[in-house]
């Protein structure tokens, strides 16, 4: 079995960094050098102001039990990989913007770049551990790039071993995983190549918690993992907006069916849609692989999943214009929140773009605030074309503004709009916000974290919307006829008691 004395990780991002640190804190006998494109992210990653957040326990702190010591970040790519018994691939697999699979395939240009850069440095014994999640049979590529392109001297090992941290929970992830997954070959040598790998993890997981299986097993159970996931979210949100015409509470009906152990209480918040830069690119790439593969059955169900989040936002987004009179235009909103969840400071993919492009569309001036995202990433997420639009950047500036005081976003405001599930937003003085609004105050809950205050901001004056809810029982609301009703978002008919 080969000895893993020295590790390089390529790609010091969300994954790869965190997952490096950990592991150099629980193996003080081993080298881990972690290596990046991005000066400016290696030159973070040595100072003290890391550039990823990671609340308790703190990654500043593991970072700072290793760093200088078995634990390095740099930018020299080619020294790192040359010296190390085993690479980390962590690289990013955005999807596709432009060519075949655009807007659905995982572009693999930063692992075939990683792949042709190692098969180039080379030597001896290596093992090459895809850690980026990526399409079923990725490992098949780089085993053909190193074929293809290295001496007789390098002896290589391609493994699966994706990683299923979460964000903002990350260093709790990775010190105590519910599982370790390694996949390999079937040959004597991928199994060596399994065991190396699987003794670094056992420095601290349990031997019973890490599952080896082969590599197109590990490589699906990635994607498969967070399509589950993610269907669970559009399962609950396609149950809230039955919820919010039928007088039920997605709340309620949450904790009735999650108690049932064979459904599991878990992922099942009801929300203005996931986010982040996994579930959505998942998916897709799952849906794209099944229509590649000819099986455009599952590759609709599945495209469902993605379409349900997608209504989830545009609904929300609706239920605001339509509750404000039906017009948007040049009314100021708080929008509160815009990390993708709380306890992070990252906006891939997060439903406040989506929300926030929805009423910009609609001439509303929106004031942002969100306690860990620079502004500068906020208007950069709002002026980004997307696959399918172009964001002009002047009317983007005009209408946005950004805050760094929520009670400031408030002020004047027709309607707060809560994106993400920050605990502070529990906390804010509701009577002080309420004095400084236009009134009616209208406040939409996106992510249900005010329903303990529901009776006491109605008290005060607020007008509460929430999803998967009526808040105001005394209004109810007539069945819809027909189906085109919910495809404009018409408001619906309302008969009061
Ligand atoms: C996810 C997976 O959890 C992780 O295993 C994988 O490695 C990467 O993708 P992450 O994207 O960091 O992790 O966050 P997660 O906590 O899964 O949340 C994703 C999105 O779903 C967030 O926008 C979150 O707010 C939303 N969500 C989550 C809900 O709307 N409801 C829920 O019940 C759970
Ligand atoms: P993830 O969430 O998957 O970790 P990130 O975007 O946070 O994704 O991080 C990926 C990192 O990989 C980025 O810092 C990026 O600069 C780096 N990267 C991408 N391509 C290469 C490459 N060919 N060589 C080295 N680093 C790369």
């Amino acid at each position: 079995m080969v000895e893993v004395r020295r590790i390089c990780c390529i790609g010091a991002g969300y994954v790869g960094g965190p997952t490096c640190s950990v592991i150099a804190q629980m193996c003080p006998e081993v080298t881990v050098t972690v290596v990046d494109v991005n000066e400016d992210r290696i030159r973070a990653w040595n100072s003290d102001s890391l550039p990823i957040f990671e609340v308790s326990p703190g990654l500043q702190e593991v970072v700072d039990s290793c760093r200088g010591v078995n634990l390095f970040f740099s930018t020299d790519m080619d020294e790192a990989i040359k010296n190390a018994d085993l690479v980390f691939i962590s690289v990013n697999t955005p999807t596709k913007t432009f060519g075949i699979g655009k807007g659905r395939a995982a572009d693999l240009k930063h692992i075939e770049a990683c792949a042709r850069r190692i098969a180039d440095v080379s030597i001896g014994c290596k093992i090459v551990v895809e850690k980026s999640t990526v399409p079923v049979r990725a490992a098949e590529s780089i085993r053909r790039i190193f074929n293809a392109n290295t001496k007789s001297s390098f002896n290589f090992q391609v493994l699966s071993n994706p990683e299923f941290l979460a964000e903002g929970t990350a260093i709790t992830d990775l010190k105590n995983p519910d599982r370790v997954l390694i996949g390999g070959d079937e040959t004597p040598e991928g199994q060596h190549a399994i065991e190396a790998l699987r003794s670094i993890y056992e420095h601290w997981v349990p031997k019973s918690k890490i599952i080896t299986t082969n590599t197109w097993s590990s490589e699906l159970s990635k994607l498969a993992a967070n399509a589950f996931l993610a269907q669970r979210i559009s399962s609950i949100n396609s149950i809230s907006a039955l919820c919010e015409v039928t007088g039920a509470d997605v709340e309620e009906v949450a904790h009735a069916i999650g108690t049932d152990q064979r459904i599991g209480s878990c992922f099942l918040k009801a929300s203005v849609g996931f986010g982040g830069s996994c579930f959505q690119k998942d998916v897709l790439n799952l849906v794209y692989l099944c229509e590649v593969l000819n099986l455009p059955e599952v590759a609709r169900y599945w495209q469902q999943v993605i379409e349900i989040n997608d209504y989830q936002r545009k609904r929300f987004s609706s239920r605001i214009i339509s509750c404000l009179f039906n017009t948007v235009t040049d009314k100021k909103i708080a929008l509160l929140g815009f990390a993708f969840k709380k306890n992070t400071g990252d906006t891939r993919e997060s439903s406040s773009i989506y929300i926030s492009r929805y009423l910009l569309e609609e001439g509303a001036c929106l004031h942002i605030y969100d306690p860990k995202v620079k502004a500068q990433q906020i208007m950069h997420d709002l002026t980004q074309p997307t696959p399918s639009e172009r964001h002009d950047p002047a009317t983007v500036s005009r209408l946005v503004t950004i805050v760094t005081d929520p009670y400031k976003a408030c002020e004047n405001a027709h309607a707060i709009v809560i994106c993400t599930e920050w605990d502070m937003f529990t906390e804010l003085d509701y009577e002080k916000i309420y004095k400084a609004m236009l009134k009616p105050a209208f406040i939409f809950d996106g992510r249900r974290i005010l329903d303990s205050l529901h009776d006491q901001l109605q008290h005060i004056g607020f007008q509460v919307e929430t999803i998967g809810k009526r808040v105001n029982q005394r209004i109810h609301f007539t069945a819809i006829e027909d189906k085109s009703e919910i495809d404009q978002q018409q408001p619906l008919k309302k008969i009061k008691l």
